[in-house]
């Protein structure tokens, strides 16, 4: 039971996103459409059962968990769930990912109930262009969720922009400069296959390269700074003035090879990628009574079952049928 969970190509599984709704205030364009069927309540697991598997995962080698959405502060009580989650001995570290617009509300209980990390899902500082993104005319709710998290005393606050080709090009210096102001870091993400309407394609993509070259031009040569995880997604950079920068290449240099991850989404499927077309419904086996070792089983069986790239080693990845939000990204 205390095994760790390898895959058949070595990879150590440490990290466990746990998504714990669909549900979203916002309606980005590349990940939901405007008309959503959200998942019915009795469909999602419980807090017990995110803690549940979540100490299973922990004695499988997790030591690191990251809670996600939809948007995952639109569920009741999130910071319980963080609490609980934070008495859980041999988990190290707590993350969120939140588009930021109940922050304002939620960042002390958060904090205080012992969340460690937040990263803000923020894909431009301006408002219109904001509302035409996200649907929502939201964005001075985000900037004051934000100052509420550093108030709170969360640091280490990432912002992180997706970045499209067509639309992006024109946020990366003013986004540079909002983080820079506010001493967080931001990191571009390059647009995956993973969206609502199925408009993705490889041209959308605007490559990490490519934003770095428009960073130097204004603001002068990126620094590389060393990895401190192997497995993060991120090329980490910095400004001259210590303004910290990452990339996420997901597209044109895939990370695969350093994927420590698994997933479970709201309703309790285990996925061992973003890209995976299968799920394990471990919400059966925590429902039929099924014991911790069961549950164990059907983790590594998961794990064991990881594709080395699951396509996107490939010049067009596989498209799985589900948009971020049903993920958890
Ligand atoms: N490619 C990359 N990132 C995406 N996100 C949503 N859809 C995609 C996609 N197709 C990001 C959001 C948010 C995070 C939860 O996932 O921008 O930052
Ligand atoms: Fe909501 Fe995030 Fe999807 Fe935007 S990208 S609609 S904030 S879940």
């Amino acid at each position: 039971m205390s095994k760790a969970m390898v895959d058949r190509f070595g990879r150590i599984h440490t990290s466990l996103r746990i998504g714990v709704t669909d549900r979203c205030n916002l309606r980005c364009r590349y990940c939901m459409p405007e008309q959503v069927e959200f998942l019915p309540r009795a469909e999602i697991l419980t807090f017990e059962e995110i803690e549940r598997v979540t100490r299973v995962a922990v004695r499988l080698g997790v030591d690191k968990a990251r809670i996600t959405g939809g948007e995952p502060l639109v569920r009741r009580d999130v910071s319980e769930l963080v609490a609980r989650l934070a008495q859980i001995d041999g988990l190290d570290e707590i993350a969120l990912t939140t588009n930021g617009l109940l922050l304002e509300e939620h960042a002390e209980e958060l904090k205080r109930a012992g969340l460690d990390r937040l990263n803000v899902s923020l894909d431009t500082v301006r408002p219109d262009v904001f509302r035409q993104w996200t649907r929502r005319d939201e964005l001075a709710r985000v900037l004051r969720g934000l100052d509420a998290a550093l108030r709170a005393g969360f640091t280490r606050i990432r912002l992180n922009a997706l970045a499209i080709r067509g639309l992006t090009e024109d946020e990366i210096v003013p986004l540079v400069e909002f983080a820079r102001d506010r001493r967080v870091e931001v990191r571009f993400i390059e647009f995956m296959p993973i969206d609502a309407d199925r408009q993705w394609n490889e041209k959308a993509v605007l490559t990490g390269a490519e934003i770095r070259k428009r960073i130097e031009q204004k603001f002068g040569p990126l620094r590389s700074r060393s990895r401190p995880d192997p497995a993060q997604p991120a090329a980490d950079f910095e400004l001259a003035d210590g303004t910290r920068i990452g990339l996420i290449c997901s597209v044109t240099e895939p990370f695969c090879e350093q994927c420590n991850r698994l997933r479970i989404t709201a309703e309790g499927q285990l996925r061992n990628c973003l890209f995976s077309q299968q799920g394990w419904d471990l919400r059966s086996l925590l429902r039929s009574g099924a014991d911790d070792d069961a549950l164990a089983e059907m983790m590594r069986a998961c794990v064991a079952a990881k594709k080395r790239g699951h396509g996107t080693d490939e010049p067009y990845m596989l498209r799985p049928d589900r948009a971020m939000y049903q993920i958890g990204g």
